[in-house]
């Protein structure tokens, strides 16, 4: 694909492939493991019967095995008392041979998210979403990092995208995904602006983006009139179209206009996979030291 700059200038457009890179990534982390005296232990916790959880469930189990770690996968009742699931993510915690322990979101019904992702011991939090974690990231010290903005860094890492300097716009203000992004892409010294639902002027403030991150997780939100022409494009959505076709939150002739851009599916999904796998090992790592 070919865009066409000012003055009939032509530049490619990069597809970030996170496919890719996401299967490298685990391949280096099979390799190290068979180096390893212990097996990297990831708990999965799931619970009811959201179907779209229970695929990423099944992903990160078949993650688990391609990078030869143990995984113990828990499916829950949706009416599950609170105070089991906490007793039972504080026997995780206690475990040896559990290092990594992941409570998959969202919760259905009364569970109070905060509680429980906080019973999960901060050295064992291989989301990154544990208040210490989010902290450390906050004040740019060592941590677990959430697998998605982390993913997405990795990825602009690997194609050599700048930053220093660049204006990042970040559509979305989740805990998992847009707060964090900002932090990261703020690390790097870019200059950061996070647009939300109450954000006035988006289609303005989208179209001064020199890398625009979206994920908000709505069909068409970002056409092409809201992208400068060679921005980067990093759509994190994943939703379904009116066809029932896998797409993001960009209309698709936004492509076109970018210098680079993740697809969907395909770009920041694996990505994501594979940090959780990058963060387990470093738990299991730190725990030998
Ligand atoms: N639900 C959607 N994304 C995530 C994620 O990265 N981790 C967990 N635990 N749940 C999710």
């Amino acid at each position: 694909m070919w865009i066409v700059l000012q003055r009939g200038m032509q530049i490619m457009t990069i597809r970030l492939d996170g496919k890719a890179l996401a299967a490298k990534r685990k391949k280096e982390i099979a390799c190290k493991v068979k180096a390893l005296s212990v097996k990297p232990g990831l708990a999965v916790l799931l619970v009811g019967e959201d179907p779209a959880s229970r695929i990423y469930v099944n992903s990160k189990r078949k993650d688990c095995e391609e990078c030869g770690f143990y995984s113990e996968e828990y499916t829950l009742p949706a009416e599950i008392q609170e105070t089991a699931l906490l007793d039972l993510i504080r026997e995780l915690g206690a475990r040896e041979d559990i290092h990594g322990i992941l409570v998959q979101l969202p919760l259905p019904g009364e569970l109070n998210e905060k509680r429980i992702l906080e019973a999960i011991p901060p050295e064992k939090d291989v989301d990154g979403f544990h208040a210490a974690n989010m902290g450390r990231l906050m004040l740019g010290q060592e941590g677990f990092l959430p697998c998605t903005p982390a993913g997405v860094m990795e990825l602009l890492e690997e194609h050599q995208i700048e930053l220093e300097g660049k204006h990042c716009v970040v559509v979305g203000r989740s805990n998992i995904v847009g707060k964090p992004m900002a932090l990261l892409l703020l690390q790097r010294n870019a200059t950061v602006t996070i647009c939300h639902s109450r954000t006035r002027g988006l289609e303005t403030l989208c179209r001064q983006a020199d890398v625009l991150v979206t994920a908000v997780g709505r069909v068409g939100l970002i056409t092409p009139e809201m992208v400068r022409d060679g921005a980067v494009i990093v759509d994190v959505a994943m939703n379904r179209n009116a066809e029932g076709k896998l797409c993001g939150d960009c209309l698709p002739e936004v492509y076109e206009k970018a210098s680079a851009f993740t697809p969907v599916p395909g770009g920041v999904g694996p990505m994501t996979r594979a940090v959780l796998m990058e963060n387990t090992m470093k738990a299991c790592l730190m725990r030998q030291k």
